[in-house]
């Protein structure tokens, strides 16, 4: 099974990420826009495209696309050829947009709602896009770091280095697949809090050593540890948006009100106006109660709440177990396309 540095995907599979019909695919790789590989599978030699390649279509198609066509996406380099252009235009807006908001985390103070699942997916999925993404895992548990693939983080350096014993923070970044890294945590980051409580500046070190970086990325999110910690609070400062993730269960529920009391006292401490969206997740719809707490969800934070909801699939354990994405799992599955509208959603509006 091929890790997600390693994915090809098929045309299909291109033309449903990129929005296009099947049949253009010839056309782009005429136009040069579109560079497939024969690759064996079974005893069949088939068209595929790189992860690499699909990234570079992506990224020809938001760095020439008239600025008109997405949020501030301003035209550069050569321009796409017209008859390619007005193809790929019949696809959503969103392959011309850049992310909305650049710093975002993945946050709940009660634990084993899906955050370090969601995160990981999420920044596959971006990188999928041909965003260049930085995740950083701030969880002593390690989960993001393993979701990616990284086995080896207890030799390495995590954000404990950076903002306890000034490592620079370029030193503590490794690269996971083409256009994603990871700053990875291991079971040191447990031990973070008191020192970091005896630091100067301790809520602004991170979003400091995070800026010395942030010129490199389009997109960088965290997964955070499940506590009101001030190595949460501190990423709370230097993100724009926190995607709270609330499964839907009483519980979950329950905890919400207290998510959203820290979220507001640390808006006033630091004068920081952060976004908040709720993604409501494990949803089961044979359920009664998914359904009365979605609902509860929906009502009371109708605001926040994100229109995609993230149903309960053995497909995302799935693709933990093969630390991989959901597309390598099932490209076709309810998984897929849930945590492909959750990328759009929350990287684009
Ligand atoms: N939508 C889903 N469908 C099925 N299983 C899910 C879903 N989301 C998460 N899970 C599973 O739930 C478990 C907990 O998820 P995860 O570790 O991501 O939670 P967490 O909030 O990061 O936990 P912690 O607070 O300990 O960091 C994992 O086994 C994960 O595979
Ligand atoms: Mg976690």
């Amino acid at each position: 099974m091929a890790s997600f540095r390693e994915m090809c995907f098929t045309p299909a599979e291109f033309a449903q990420l990129a929005k296009l019909d099947k049949s253009i695919i010839g056309d782009l790789e005429q136009q040069g826009l579109l560079k497939t590989i024969k690759k064996k599978i079974g005893n069949v030699d088939r068209k595929m495209i790189t992860l690499e390649d699909m990234q570079d279509y992506f990224r020809t198609v938001r760095d020439t696309a008239p600025a008109s066509m997405g949020d501030g996406a301003e035209a550069a380099g050569a321009p796409i050829p017209v008859e390619a252009l007005s193809s790929v235009a019949a696809a959503t807006d969103v392959l011309f947009k850049r992310p909305k908001t650049k710093i975002q985390m993945f946050y709940n103070v009660k634990g084993g709602t899906g955050k370090s699942t969601l995160t990981a997916q999420y920044v596959m999925r971006a990188s999928m896009m041909g965003l260049k993404v930085l995740a950083i895992d701030l969880d002593g548990q390690g989960h993001l770091t393993v979701n990616l693939d990284i086995l080896d983080a207890h030799e390495r350096p995590t954000i404990y280095d950076v903002l306890i014993n000034d490592l620079p923070i370029d030193q503590s970044v490794i690269n996971v697949a083409p256009g994603l890294d990871l700053i990875p945590a291991n079971l040191g980051l447990c031990n973070i809090e008191i020192p970091l409580n005896n630091k100067p500046r301790r809520e602004y070190r991170l979003s400091e050593a995070i800026a010395k970086i942030a010129d490199q990325y389009d997109l960088i999110v965290a997964d955070t540890n499940p506590a009101a910690s001030i190595l949460n609070g501190s990423m709370l400062v230097a993100s724009g948006l926190v995607n709270v993730v609330c499964a839907t269960n009483p519980l979950s529920f329950h905890g919400m009100s207290l998510v959203m009391t820290t979220i507001e006292e640390l808006e006033r401490e630091f004068r920081h106006k952060l976004q908040v969206r709720i993604v409501p997740n494990m949803y089961d719809n044979r359920e009664v109660i998914s359904q009365e707490v979605l609902g509860e969800l929906r009502t009371q934070f109708p605001e926040s709440c994100t229109r995609t909801v993230i149903n309960r699939s053995a497909d995302l354990n799935e693709a933990t177990k093969r630390r991989t994405t959901v597309w390598d799992v099932s490209s076709k599955g309810t998984a897929a396309q849930d945590i492909n509208s959750l990328a759009e959603e929350l990287i684009f509006t």
